[in-house]
């Protein structure tokens, strides 16, 4: 479900033809649907309002590092999204954004001790430890400020999402999590630390999964790790079921539909009456966003037509990466002969490829195109390789739109580069 639709052949986001934002801010830049975003989180959120019981209101902490742009953090806390973060960057941002503290959970593997007296003192609602030596620092951390950390710990379920490989996390080799059989002894360990309350587990098992079945393992493994950490005395209040949901991106892969997802977790929490927390990132944000770029040329050559575009894999890294497939849409739509070109763009290495064998009709020199489902994990791992500078994102909300982070120039790019005296 997104809001790019046509309108006199044009292509538009909501109200907005993308031809008038390619000649305000020119190309490439991301454009974002706040419909879209919005819609995305209510279906996930509403979805869940109610469960939980007396433990506490579901909590659905935006994934900031799918779309971490500050002004589409205060749209989705403005509909009472909450955030997980990763950094002390993110949780500037999720901070900058107006989210409470008291809605931001704190996960990842290597948090500094900076970055977690940062989140003490920003009070946030949970850290999810992954190990026992971060267990340890941050009840250093926690104790020499005279607080206490509340804490879940995230543990690894050894289940395969089926996913990816490279965005897989739950099984027992991944480097995520604490190893299931490992998990009693950390919560006995956590309740004799200082400045540590230990009140709930956390699992998160990998991103794109498009079959409820792991989502289904992992759940019923989380929950019977909480009725065995409470048979043993644990106070286990809360349980974290990450994000991961995945989303069509047009390969002919149909994901589960949020309400199924629900149903699920529905099934296998009810009994348990904790507080749900959900992660969503990519399921909020992937379809609420587009890559627009311009063809620069077209090229034959050997057996093959290339359609060389001013966008470029440092700009959307997800292809490179990850071999993933974004649908390549004209955005004014033209009657020639189609014929299949590979999709690429200016960087200066073979994997600056897009696609292969993508039909084109009649492409010239100057067309704009949209990448699809770029919202998530798009604008957020481009880089400025090449010395191309980060490309503009753009908020759209019905009629209305603007630029929300420019395109820097080279000066101020440079700006942050010193040449020392000595180099003569
Ligand atoms: N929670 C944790 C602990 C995570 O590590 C992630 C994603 C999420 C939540 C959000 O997952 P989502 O709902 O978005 O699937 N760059 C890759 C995806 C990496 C995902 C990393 N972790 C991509 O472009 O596909």
């Amino acid at each position: 479900m997104d809001h790019f639709t046509r309108k006199d052949g044009v292509l538009c986001a909501e109200g907005v033809a993308l031809t008038e934002i390619a000649e305000a801010v020119g190309t490439p830049f991301y454009v974002y649907a706040a419909a879209t975003l919005r819609r995305h989180y209510r279906v996930f959120a509403e979805g869940f309002a109610g469960l939980g019981g007396s433990a506490g209101a579901p909590l659905t902490a935006f994934s900031v590092k799918a779309l971490s742009n500050v002004a589409v953090l205060t749209l989705l806390a403005k509909e009472g999204a909450g955030a997980d973060i990763v950094s002390g960057g993110e949780l500037a941002r999720a901070l900058a954004a107006g989210i409470l503290g008291e809605r931001i959970v704190f996960s990842g593997v290597g948090k500094t001790r900076e970055e977690m007296a940062a989140a003490l003192d920003a009070e946030i609602h949970q850290f999810n430890v992954e190990s026992e030596a971060e267990l340890r620092a941050l009840s250093e951390v926690a104790a020499a400020r005279g607080v206490e950390a509340p804490v879940a710990l995230r543990v690894n379920p050894d289940v395969d999402a089926g996913t990816h490989d490279r965005i897989s996390t739950g099984r027992k080799d991944d480097k995520f999590g604490i190893p299931w059989d490992r998990a009693e002894e950390v919560f006995a360990l956590a309740r004799d630390l200082p400045g540590i309350a230990a009140l709930g587990v956390d699992v998160h098992i990998g991103s794109q999964i498009t079959s409820l079945t792991p989502f289904e393992a992992a759940a019923r493994r989380a929950a019977e790790m909480v009725t065995r950490l409470r048979a043993l005395g644990h106070r286990i209040e809360r349980l974290d079921l990450g994000g991961g949901l995945g989303i069509p991106y047009g390969d002919g892969v149909t994901p589960p539909e949020p309400a199924a997802y629900v149903e699920t977790i529905r099934r296998v929490t009810d009994p348990l009456d904790v507080q749900l927390i959900f992660e969503p990132g990519r399921m909020i944000a992937g379809n609420a966003g587009l890559m627009v770029s311009r063809l620069l040329y077209t090229k034959h050559q050997s057996a093959r037509s290339f359609a060389i575009f001013d966008a470029g894999m440092n700009d959307l890294m997800r292809p490179a990466l990850y071999g993933a497939r974004h649908t390549l849409l004209p955005v004014t739509e033209r009657e020639g002969e189609a014929a299949p070109y590979d999709i690429v763009g200016p960087v200066c290495e073979s994997t600056d490829l897009f696609d292969k064998d993508v039909s084109l009709a009649d492409p010239r020199p100057g067309d704009l195109y949209a990448f699809k489902t770029a919202g998530a994990y798009g604008a957020v791992q481009a880089s400025q390789y090449n010395t191309r500078p980060l490309i503009p994102e753009v908020l759209v909300d019905g009629e209305r739109w603007a630029v929300i982070r420019r395109r820097p120039s080279y000066e101020e790019i440079l700006a942050l580069e010193d040449v020392p005296d000595w180099i003569g």
